[in-house]
């Protein structure tokens, strides 16, 4: 286990420097990032439940998360957190049914929510199996509904990142990176020849926590160019990234770590 590094950024106007620096724990390794996670989520929810009665995550799709998932469906992991108090939403979806193999959802489901016990009606998946522009529009009214307006403050939105610097389902050179109203959209992404949903930066940004979850040699150029690099966030989507009032974390593995020294 390492430690945090609030690591001042030299040289161009990375994302960092268009806002605080950002908070980054390195990791040993995959696993102890897992750990790590795992424990930070188990004390956001704590204190979110505590003060408010209900903890509010989103998730997001890929592989970095799976190990997370697993380890918190354990019993000894289940114990820590009152799940009948958690509401799980996600960052983004493909748009393909919910029991599809590339469903952020199905894969979500399968790898810890169907076995820990939170209610039906606190899962909110994102509809990809209709029309894409209508569940945008039925995630938003959803968001509206549970939060009771339009903002979004979600007390964790999990985020990772690809090796072309995207987030949720924010491409490079795609419209959403720039969207300033809309919470959630609905667009072919060219790139991954599919249609996504994804919750917007206006979205994410309101979130009390916004954490990057990233793992591995094969984004550490992608990681650098991110926290140190030109702010460039249509090339760059992680970087629209920068809650107004809450925190952007950085949970990193030291693979993924190699070049921010
Ligand atoms: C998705 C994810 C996506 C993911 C990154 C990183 O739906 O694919 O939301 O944004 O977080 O692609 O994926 P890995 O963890 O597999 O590197």
């Amino acid at each position: 286990m390492c430690c945090w590094g609030a690591k001042a950024t030299s040289g161009g106007m990375g994302a960092a420097n268009m806002t605080s620096t950002p908070n980054i724990r390195v990791s040993l390794d995959a696993a102890d990032l897992t750990w790590a996670v795992a424990e930070f989520i188990v004390q956001r929810a704590t204190e979110a439940i505590r003060a408010r009665g209900r903890f509010s995550i989103a998730l997001s799709g890929g592989s970095t998360p799976l190990p997370l998932f697993a380890l918190l469906a354990l019993p000894e992991w289940q114990a820590r957190l009152q799940w009948a108090k958690v509401h799980v939403f996600w960052a983004d979806e493909r748009c393909v049914p919910p029991d599809h193999k590339d469903s952020n959802y199905a894969v979500a489901n399968a790898a810890f929510l169907e076995r820990l016990p939170i209610p039906k009606n606190h899962i909110h998946r994102m509809r990809g199996e209709i029309d894409p522009t209508q569940a945008a529009l039925e995630y938003e009214a959803e968001l509206r509904q549970f939060f009771g307006g339009d903002e979004t403050p979600f007390d964790l939105v999990l985020l990772g990142m690809g090796d072309d610097g995207h987030t949720a389902s924010l491409f490079p050179g795609t419209a959403p990176i720039h969207e300033t109203t809309r919470r959630v959209v609905a667009h072919e992404v060219k790139k991954v020849n599919m249609w996504r949903l994804t919750l917007t930066p206006p979205a994410i940004n309101a979130a009390a926590v916004a954490a990057f979850m990233v793992s591995g040699e094969g984004k550490a150029e992608r990681l650098r160019d991110v926290i140190k690099g030109p702010f460039q966030p249509d090339m760059l989507p992680s970087q629209a990234i920068h809650p107004q009032s809450g925190q952007l974390l950085w949970f990193v593995d030291q693979p993924a770590a190699a070049l921010l020294t």
